[in-house]
């Protein structure tokens, strides 16, 4: 069976958990490049998981693998999208918010005939999101509820002088479109993303951030509505075993979306 060759660009807390179900599962994946803006990061990853891989550019990178996962940060995105292109590489993109003001990089991708992947992350329903497009949404509504301590450093409250000290109860402080969401709240952003792309995009799709003195999780609930019917999709993250502040979910979409890649892959090389 054909083994498809992994490019990982951001050598984190993503990238680790990747590379843990590529060593424990049964994918025919493996990492053959890494590609950091930090170097010690990728030296790092390649000593704890003994990749037999490179460190190198994003162009070196793409040019040696078979797919590339971008797990970075959301800047780094529009580079990344331009080097699957000029080599011909499908890519998965875990920093969606990075594609949500450029949507020339699909068709940049699609022109070439190069798949990006948009992974679920930290939300669940997108599927039947994305299903309910193909007849059109009435709308879409995201409501993310977090501690308080989870939301204190965002942008949105600072502007506000929304002080969250001393809450007792549920309060919404935040209700606006996705695309407002995503510049109040950037720490929502691929949450926001990714629902605004399987739907209605950023300036139909509605966000509201509950801060929550009770909530011991941050927890994610989509509704829609359309002619297909309703949707409610509920999802409590807890955090990823190896980073507090990330939630596990998301590295497991990601997880997930590389071993369906790679049984794609192996089916089509044979
Ligand atoms: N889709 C989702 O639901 C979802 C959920 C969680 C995280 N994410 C996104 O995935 C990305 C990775 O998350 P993480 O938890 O692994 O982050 P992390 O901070 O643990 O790791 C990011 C790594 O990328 C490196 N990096 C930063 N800028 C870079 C650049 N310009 N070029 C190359 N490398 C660079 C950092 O040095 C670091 O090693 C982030 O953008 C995060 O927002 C998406």
């Amino acid at each position: 069976m054909a083994t498809m060759r992994v490019g990982l660009v951001g050598c984190g807390n993503i990238a680790s958990d990747i590379c843990l179900a590529i060593r424990n599962g049964n994918m025919p994946a493996e990492v053959v490049a890494l590609a950091d803006i930090d170097a010690s990061h990728a030296e790092l990853l390649r000593r704890e998981y003994q990749l037999n891989a490179f460190i190198g550019t994003l162009d070196e990178l793409a040019d040696a693998v078979d797919y590339i996962v971008e797990c970075a940060v959301a800047t780094v995105v529009p580079a990344v999208v331009a080097a699957a292109v000029k080599h011909h590489v499908d890519c998965l993109v875990m920093s969606v918010g990075g594609l949500l003001e450029r949507p020339e990089l699909f068709d940049l991708a699609r022109d070439n005939s190069v798949n990006l992947w948009v992974p679920s992350g930290a939300i669940c329903g997108i599927d039947g999101i994305r299903a309910a497009m193909q007849a059109g949404l009435d709308e879409v509504t995201l409501t993310t509820s977090k501690p308080p301590k989870g939301l204190k450093d965002a942008p949105y409250l600072i502007e506000q002088g929304i002080d969250l000290d001393g809450l007792t109860e549920p309060r919404v402080v935040f209700e606006g479109t996705a695309r407002e969401a995503v510049r109040a709240f950037p720490a929502n952003v691929n949450v926001a993303a990714s629902l605004s792309l399987a739907g209605l995009g950023p300036d139909r799709t509605r966000v509201r951030i509950v801060a929550d003195p009770s909530a011991t999780v941050n927890t994610h609930e989509i509704r829609a509505k359309g002619p297909f019917g309703e949707l409610t999709a509920i999802l409590r993250n807890r955090p990823s075993p190896r980073n507090p502040k990330s939630s596990y979910m998301a590295s497991l979409s990601a997880c997930v979306e590389v071993a369906s890649a790679a049984r794609l892959f192996a089916a089509r090389t044979g």
